[in-house]
């Protein structure tokens, strides 16, 4: 009979519990941490110029929910983090950009709506987001609801964000790196004066059914305005959004927005996450909420690749 003593006993548990650490390490969970460690580091170590030239963005997508406010926020505040100067304008009547920015927004708050419709400077709307000194919002209200409707009797109606955002931006000591617009899902007058003011099309896609449904018309658009409006609006940027690792759905929309569009696809893709989601009832994003979650890392990655990539050539030119 062999005799069990207490040493032995000691190293068949030692032994046990070493296999369930190895199994964890390679469990999907513990890979993923071990992933999301390594992302954190290697943007530690990203270095950025910023030229001092100012990219204007319209976050743009006439589906509704698929983030483009998430987008414009977290891009946003993924931007001043490493160093940008960055504003946001709200052009949804929501206001949920406002809202997830931290920045006053009540019905008596000087808002986009007074700079479209009552003539006022962006100088006098624009405001501090309590995230970072170098995030600001020119906030939305309720008001702005109406201005769809009030804009089509004013003079130069498709144009007015775009004289007042260059009047603004013209006259200032230190430039903005870029700008972001987010854009209501339609394609109104506020769209359209979104279109009017920007160089870039940011166009988030969720990667779900029927994705790609209504991006024709988005393109066709583009196209209109780039005629009849704004030579210079070119879709520059695309990113998946809300993806979820686990369906094979979401890595077929992936694969057939990316045969579409091979360049103007991010590599980076953002997840679907409970902390992303969360974060606007705290007034944040999810850049401060939780910096370290996966969806705080992804943003910040495509931050990264839209600034390094730089703007957009002009067409005719080198
Ligand atoms: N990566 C994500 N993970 C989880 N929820 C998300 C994510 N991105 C957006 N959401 C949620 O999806 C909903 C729609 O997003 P939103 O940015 O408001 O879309 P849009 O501005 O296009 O209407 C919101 O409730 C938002 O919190
Ligand atoms: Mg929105």
């Amino acid at each position: 009979m062999i005799k069990v003593g207490p040493g032995n006993e000691r190293t068949r548990v030692s032994q046990h519990s070493s296999d369930i650490a190895a199994a964890f390490d390679d469990s999907p969970i513990m890979r993923q941490l071990q992933d999301l460690s390594t992302r954190r580091r290697h943007l530690e170590e990203v270095e950025i110029e910023f030229t001092g030239q100012t990219r204007i963005l319209t976050v743009s997508n006439q589906k509704g929910g698929v983030g483009k406010t998430t987008t414009t926020v977290n891009i946003a505040a993924a931007i001043a983090d490493l160093g940008g100067k960055v504003m946001v304008i709200d052009l949804d009547p929501q206001g949920n950009a406002s809202t997830a920015l931290g920045v006053p927004h009540s019905s008596e708050t000087t808002s986009i709506y007074d700079v479209l419709i009552n003539d006022v400077r962006i100088a006098d709307a624009v405001q501090q987001s309590p995230e970072n000194e170098r995030l600001f919002c020119v906030p939305s209200t309720i008001h702005l609801a109406g201005a769809e409707i009030e804009l089509v009797s004013q003079v130069a109606r498709e144009k007015r964000l775009d004289t007042a955002l260059h009047e603004y931006l013209d006259d200032l000591d230190e430039p903005f790196d870029f700008v972001l617009i987010d854009c209501p899902p339609s394609l109104g007058l506020l769209t359209i004066n979104a279109f009017s003011s920007a160089d870039e099309v940011f166009l988030p896609i969720q990667a779900e059914y029927y994705a790609l449904e209504g991006l024709s018309q988005l393109l066709g658009n583009v196209k209109m305005i780039q005629k009849h409006l704004n030579t210079r609006l070119r879709v520059s940027t695309i990113l998946l959004t809300m993806y979820d690792s686990r369906t094979r759905l979401a890595q077929q929309v992936a694969d057939e927005v990316r045969e579409h569009f091979p360049d103007e696809v991010l590599k980076t893709v953002i997840p679907r996450s409970v902390r992303v989601s969360e974060a606007p009832s705290f007034g944040q994003t999810v850049i401060s909420y939780d910096e370290s979650s996966a969806g705080a890392i992804a943003y910040k990655e495509a931050a990264v690749e839209i600034v390094k990539r730089g703007a957009p050539r002009r067409k005719g030119r080198n």
